[in-house]
């Protein structure tokens, strides 16, 4: 080897060198203007740093790293809060440069999330339809018109629990298939004016199998969500399952709209009480950039997205305050006088009577502090490079903000574990988006638009069963598994079983 073959040798290598020096100085200072996190796995990242319940993993994570928290979630880049402070500066200073979700593959079945209010991206069609929701759905006006559908559904829920017991011989009832069955029956009547939950009616009951079918695809993990060029492999199959429960629950929801379709056509007048999905059918666009009025396939996806957005975090949000309330007798026996007071013990509770019960608003709310059915709300995405809190926070990251672990937060709550309605009582705390440290429906431009129909749903169901019938535990359960699973929504993992005894009166 002569003296220029060494001297080509000793370049390239030392061009390789300073190549590879370069770059890990590029990558760490890039790193070091992320957030702080746990070091990840090469291709698996932080994966193992979380666990099945991630909110209660990232909850740990902070005693480590603080509020802000970096993790690398397969290929997905992902930054968490968790506490108010970060929550306040995320929702107050930065909520247009994360507007968008961070979808996963279930979601995008049929591409359905293009045309999605909870998935899709920030748009003048998404606009459309929150403008739909606060100020024809869910305006004060309008959920007051529709007190009777509310009351009717929650009179059916009673007497079906009545009649329950009364053929049954163990008495004790599973309470979840009772409040989800009104929640839905609600949310059918409001929509559809149509009783969805009939036992006699096969249509009802595949479009609950497809309803459940498809929220457990899209709240299961799935490795195309953690690589996404795995996406065409479908190797857990989540997503043929997905698309096939959706193509069903489609298929269902559009026909009800086809038929009340060709029922206008052939009435003349239109002046009668309107559901959601008259609204919906005589929606006209007038101002710029607005659909000039909506598909049929527009409103079928919106009808079904109602269903899947109202009816499980309602219903689980009632199984869990039953649940606190049978372990904690004192809060039981309060609620009980406060409903006999203000009610009368022989009167049903009416949407009316809400309002003069402020110990139920703090049982509710109590509730949703500890146990929020959307604990990392829907998680956003960065639409640009951010700047958030002094770090670089790359476009395409996904945020979560975890509400379950801020409303645990020791720098904002007292005795944060136990179950006391009693601290919102003379308090200033809601959920209305500006409280950051109790953040169950979220906050920003993609708050629930729901709130105002939850609030009554969730107050008059939970009343109700409150004010109608003595509850006890079961002998064999004295004490409640308060464990929870983690799908869209988190519900209880064990089912409540509980007897419920006609009052004596
Ligand atoms: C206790 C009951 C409920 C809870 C706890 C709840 C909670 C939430 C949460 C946490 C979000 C995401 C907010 C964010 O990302 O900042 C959300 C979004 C949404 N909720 Fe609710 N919700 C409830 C009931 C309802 C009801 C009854 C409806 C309507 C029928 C509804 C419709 C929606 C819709 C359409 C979205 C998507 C909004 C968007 O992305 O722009 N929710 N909800």
């Amino acid at each position: 080897m002569d003296w220029n073959e060494n001297y080509v040798i000793w370049l390239a290598l030392l061009s390789l060198i300073s190549l590879v020096w370069h770059l890990r100085r590029k990558t760490s200072y890039r790193r070091s203007k992320l957030p702080p996190g746990p070091r990840g796995w090469p291709v698996f990242g932080n994966l193992f740093d979380i666990g099945s319940l991630s909110h209660r993993s990232q909850e740990a994570l902070k005693q480590v790293y603080g509020p802000v928290v970096w993790l690398n979630l397969g290929f997905v880049k992902t930054m968490v809060l968790l506490s108010a402070g970060a929550a306040e500066e995320f929702f107050k200073n930065h909520d247009l440069s994360f507007v968008d979700r961070f979808i996963n593959d279930s979601m995008r079945s049929l591409d359905h999330h293009t045309i999605s209010i909870a998935f899709g991206s920030y748009s003048t069609y998404w606009r459309t339809l929150r403008r739909i929701c606060t100020s024809e759905l869910f305006a004060n006006k309008k959920i007051n018109s529709t007190m009777f559908i509310r009351q009717k559904c929650v009179d059916e829920l009673l007497s079906w629990i009545q009649n329950e017991v009364e053929k049954s011989s163990s008495s004790r009832i599973v309470v979840r298939d009772f409040v989800f069955s009104a929640s839905f029956n609600i949310m059918g009547n409001l929509m559809l004016s149509r009783n969805l939950v009939d036992p006699q009616s096969e249509i009802s009951s595949e479009f609950c199998t497809a309803f459940a079918g498809f929220q457990e695809c899209v709240g299961r993990p799935n490795i195309s969500d953690l690589i996404p060029w795995l996406r065409r492999l479908d190797l857990q199959g989540i997503r043929k399952a997905a698309e096939f429960n959706l193509a069903k629950a489609i298929e269902i929801i559009s026909e009800f709209v086809k038929e009340r379709v060709t029922e206008r056509q052939q009435k003349q007048d239109l002046s009668s009480e309107q559901d959601f999905l008259d609204v919906l059918l005589d929606y006209r666009g007038t101002g710029k950039d607005e659909p000039a009025k909506l598909s049929e396939f527009q409103v079928t996806v919106f009808i079904m997205e109602m269903f899947f957005a109202g009816t499980d975090t309602s219903s689980a949000t009632i199984e869990w305050a039953m649940c606190e309330l049978l372990q904690n007798p004192d809060q039981m026996k309060k609620i009980k006088s406060e409903l006999a007071i203000v009610v009368g013990a022989n009167k049903k509770l009416l949407e009316s009577d809400i309002e003069n019960l402020p110990y139920l608003h703090a049982i509710v709310q109590e509730t949703l502090r500890l146990h929020p059915p959307a604990p990392l709300l829907i998680p956003r995405k960065a639409v640009q490079d951010t700047n958030f809190m002094g770090y670089s926070i790359p476009k395409n990251t996904q945020v979560m903000v975890n509400c379950w672990a801020i409303g645990r937060d020791e720098d904002s709550w007292e005795d944060t574990l136990s179950f006391k309605p009693e601290r919102f009582l003379d308090s200033n705390i809601n959920y209305k988006g500006q409280c950051y440290e109790f953040l169950p429906f979220g906050a920003g431009r993609r708050m629930c638009p729901g709130v105002p129909l939850a609030n009554r749903m969730v107050h008059l169901i939970l009343g109700s069963l409150l004010h109608h019938f003595e509850w006890e535990l079961c002998d064999d359960e004295k004490i409640l598994d308060m464990r929870e699973t983690m799908g869209e929504t988190s519900n209880k993992l064990e089912l409540l079983q509980a007897i419920p005894k006609p009052k004596s009166t």
